[in-house]
């Protein structure tokens, strides 16, 4: 297998599971209530390659299996996919208990069903074999998307959808190595994956209706919600978000509010889940500051709303980089 790409094939928000404590998980079947057109697509997905098994890859893999596809999770190597696999574990046993409360056998065999859709694979062309869709969450580096891209485009089934869940980078960008435009889209998924139930279509100009339809279908099966978007930075979820999350940090540094007090703030003032500090732990510095740089250097989005805080460029520098790390604006 070529190497291609896969310097750092690892997808982002490789986080450590061990050091994340969360209640139980009640798991609630979604309910969706948009008005998408009902029209078929021609090819219905069955079988999905993942590549990157951090915590989006991961993330991916598991309720896209726990929906019943025949998912592959690639990765460069055996301990990312080990990784991976302990995310997906963990997950799976908090949503076991809160499924089947006092039901033993019951949460053994919801696991194992949804293990057995699951498939594993170091080589990156052979994981994309007899693939329908292949979604890509690795390292947000455009010419290493790009590389995997355009060998996957010889490689593949001529048939398969490809979709990138990149935060950052243009869908127009990533997608012009390859012959299949009309095959291409973004699908941006949410931290954490299994819980957050948003999932933002990204469709480029080329986009084919059947495309687009296709990956409305299989983000309904995964029970999700989608919403669609054209390619612009940040779509509609960081577009908003992430200068809200830089305010804040400029706000804090100016001395006006610490940012426990920020924190408690929009939690208890705004109904938020997390402060924008706690969400930016969360999310993982260098992404957002990665985020960031990548807009400021586009030059499409107003300057003062990407102007560049210090204190997010010094915990990235230092190696601070959120939850992942054990520190960032808070220890964990
Ligand atoms: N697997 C399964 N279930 C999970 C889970 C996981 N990995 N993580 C959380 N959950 C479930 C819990 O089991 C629990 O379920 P319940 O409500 O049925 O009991 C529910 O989520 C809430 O979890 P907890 O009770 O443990 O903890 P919290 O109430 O503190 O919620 C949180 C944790 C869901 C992360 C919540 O704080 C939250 O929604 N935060 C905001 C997250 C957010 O904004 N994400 C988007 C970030 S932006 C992004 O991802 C885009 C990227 O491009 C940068």
């Amino acid at each position: 297998m070529s190497q291609f790409v896969l310097s750092s094939f690892r997808g982002r928000l490789t986080n450590n599971v061990t050091k994340i404590t969360f209640k139980t998980f009640l798991f609630r079947p979604l309910l969706l209530s948009h008005n998408f057109s009902t029209t078929t697509p021609n090819n219905s997905i069955q079988n999905i390659t993942v590549y990157g098994s951090g915590l989006m890859g991961a993330g991916i893999v598991q309720v896209a299996a726990q929906n019943g596809f025949k998912v592959t999770m690639v990765d460069i190597e055996q301990k990312f996919i080990d990784r991976g696999k302990e995310i997906i574990n963990a997950s799976l046993k908090r949503i076991a208990k809160k499924q089947h409360k006092d039901d033993e056998n019951a949460q053994k065999s919801f696991i194992e069903s949804t293990l057995s859709n699951i498939k594993t694979n170091t080589d990156s062309l052979k994981g994309a074999e007899n693939s329908d869709l292949i979604i890509e969450a690795i390292v947000e580096n455009l010419q290493t998307k790009q590389n995997l891209f355009k060998k996957l485009d010889e490689s593949a089934n001529s048939n398969a959808i490809f979709a990138s869940n990149t935060s950052s980078l243009p869908i127009s960008e990533i997608s012009k190595v390859t012959k299949r435009q009309d095959k291409f889209a973004g699908l941006h998924f949410f931290n954490p994956v299994p819980q957050m139930k948003l999932v933002e279509i990204i469709k480029i100009n080329q986009t084919s209706e059947d495309t687009y339809q296709s990956l409305i279908e299989v983000t309904k099966k995964m029970q999700k919600t989608p919403v669609t978007c054209k390619d612009t930075p940040g779509f509609i979820v960081n577009r908003l978000l992430v200068p809200y999350l830089l305010e804040a940090m400029r706000l804090a540094e100016r001395g006006d509010a610490s940012i426990e007090d920020v924190d408690t703030a929009m939690k208890l003032g705004a109904g938020m889940p997390m402060g924008p500090f706690e969400l930016s732990d969360f999310v993982g510095l260098d992404t957002l500051k990665s985020i960031v740089d990548g807009w400021r250097k586009d030059g499409k989005i107003d300057a003062g709303l990407v102007a560049s805080v210090k204190k997010l460029d010094n915990l990235v520098k230092d190696g601070k980089l959120g939850r992942k790390s054990g520190e960032g604006f808070y220890t964990y």
